[in-house]
């Protein structure tokens, strides 16, 4: 089929260009010529204010109505008033001239077009439908910048940096792709995401000096999973999720999570339950160092936060001691997800200045917590891992001040389809949640904030 418009990306810096406008869609244009480096001019009786605060000295401003005559020695022409007449006059006017034009909305007018763009420049993608539908390129486009890290733009720079020398260095035309493809989908590149740029260039620099001895280690990615809904992920989650070798998954990693994981990955279940655990901990690290030893790209998917009551610590300890690659992912933890999704804020100024996070976990038949602190007024404590204990810290709570009316939330399978939210007091909500035929995971909010629960949910 032919191809409707020929795709190029035009070199702009300290190039003349005129846009015929002043209003908010002129205001649009100018930023992204401005950030092309582009010398601006304006043709407009008036600028809005938009175009005066950002880029008042930076263009040159010609307060007048136009004529064809404005049209001079221009590299780019771009019509963004509400006159169609207007508009007409200079897109007829450039074109004679041969000059590229752009009237917006207007693709008839038009002798280019300007595409939906990622920029991570030096890297762009631009995404055109030829003007018929610039809903679903921009639609494209978010899809696309969910999955192409900030950090690219900083990688291209770093290959542009070696590129000469990689060339001399690797003769054999496969041997430099495969050089270059090992970079790009290894743990260099996610250094560079990360902005560790130094360390970056120095393995890169050995990779060059002895790419035959370069023995491929895998890297572990501790992901915090979020809570339960998939939406909850972070962009950089899914991103190694779906480039994931061997995926080792706890229990409260839900399937739809899981799901997202690339298709052909090995999944290991590691998961934990209060006395059922399938793998210990002190194996689990140990076989994450062997899997990267083996040279597999391996995600240690958590739930909520690795750094929050899941051990993420002492899994990172064995592979920085091993001297694997790694890197954490932050997840959203369950006392920010299920309060969200409860509607209950977990500060507010007239309720509670401070939270505290602690965890309800039986010990030795008991919950060991320091009760005055957790009893201090006008702050809400969250406790993970409650469900069994709650009888106990309701009792410990009272007797060490807290009023029996206190307001406390039990949210059962937050932010998931199945979420249930139980409310009550300190000395009620036991009863209520025996009837209810509780399930795990369950979170507990305890403070006057949950009494806000009523106002926001919707
Ligand atoms: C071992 S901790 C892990 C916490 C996790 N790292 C985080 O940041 O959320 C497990 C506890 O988190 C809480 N939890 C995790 N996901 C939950 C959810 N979807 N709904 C309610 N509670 C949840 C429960 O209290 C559960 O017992």
């Amino acid at each position: 089929m032919r191809m409707e418009n020929y795709p190029i990306f035009v070199k702009l810096q300290d190039q003349p260009c005129l846009v015929v406008g002043g209003g908010e869609v002129a205001l649009r244009k100018i930023r992204l010529l401005q950030s092309a480096g582009a010398k601006i001019t304006v043709i407009a009786p008036d600028i809005c204010k938009g175009i005066t605060q950002e880029f008042g000295p930076n263009i040159q401003h010609n307060r007048k109505k136009y004529e064809d005559s404005d049209i001079g020695n221009y590299r780019l022409i771009t019509a963004a008033t509400n006159d169609v007449n207007i508009n007409a006059q200079v897109s007829a006017r450039a074109q004679a001239l041969n000059i590229p034009v752009n009237v917006v909305d207007q693709p008839e007018l038009c002798s280019f077009i300007t595409p939906s763009i990622i920029d991570r420049s030096p890297v762009i993608l631009a995404i055109s439908t030829g003007g018929s539908a610039p809903v679903l390129a921009r639609q494209l486009r978010s899809k696309l910048e969910s999955l192409i890290p900030a950090g690219y733009g900083r990688l291209a720079l770093t290959m542009r940096k070696i590129r000469d020398e990689v060339k001399t260095r690797i003769v054999d035309e496969k041997s430099r792709r495969l050089f270059w493809e090992k970079i790009v989908h290894g743990p260099i590149a996610e250094k560079i995401f990360l902005g560790q740029i130094t360390s970056a260039e120095t393995e890169l620099q050995a990779l060059i000096d002895t790419p035959n001895a370069y023995i491929e280690t895998g890297a572990v990615w501790l992901i915090g999973a979020g809570p339960g809904d998939p939406d909850l992920l972070t962009f950089r989650a899914l991103r190694l999720m779906q480039q994931a070798d061997i995926v080792l998954y706890d229990r409260l990693v839900s399937d739809d999570v899981l799901n997202l994981c690339r298709r052909d990955a090995e999944r290991i279940y590691v998961g934990k339950k209060r006395s059922d655990h399938s793998l210990e901990q002190t194996k689990i690290n140990q076989l994450l160092v062997d899997l990267a030893k083996q040279g597999n790209r391996v995600v240690r998917l958590k739930g909520g936060d690795p750094f929050i009551f899941g051990r993420g610590g002492e899994e990172i300890d064995l592979l920085s001691k091993s001297n694997i690659p790694f890197q954490v992912v932050p997840g959203i933890t369950a006392a920010s997800g299920c309060a969200t999704y409860a509607g209950i804020p977990l500060t507010h100024r007239d309720h509670a200045q401070s939270c505290l996070f602690v965890t309800g976990h039986l010990k030795d038949g008991t919950v060991d917590l320091d009760w005055y602190q957790l009893a201090t007024p006008n702050q809400t404590v969250v406790i993970y891992m409650g469900l069994i204990g709650l009888p106990i810290i309701a009792k410990e709570l009272i007797k060490h001040g807290v009023d029996k009316n206190m307001d406390i939330a039990l949210i059962e399978q937050g932010t998931t389809p199945q979420q249930r939210v139980f409310t009550g007091t300190l000395n009620n909500i036991v009863e209520t949640i025996e009837r209810a035929a509780v399930r795990a995971p369950t979170l507990i909010i305890i403070g006057t904030v949950v009494q806000l629960r009523k106002d926001l949910v919707s």
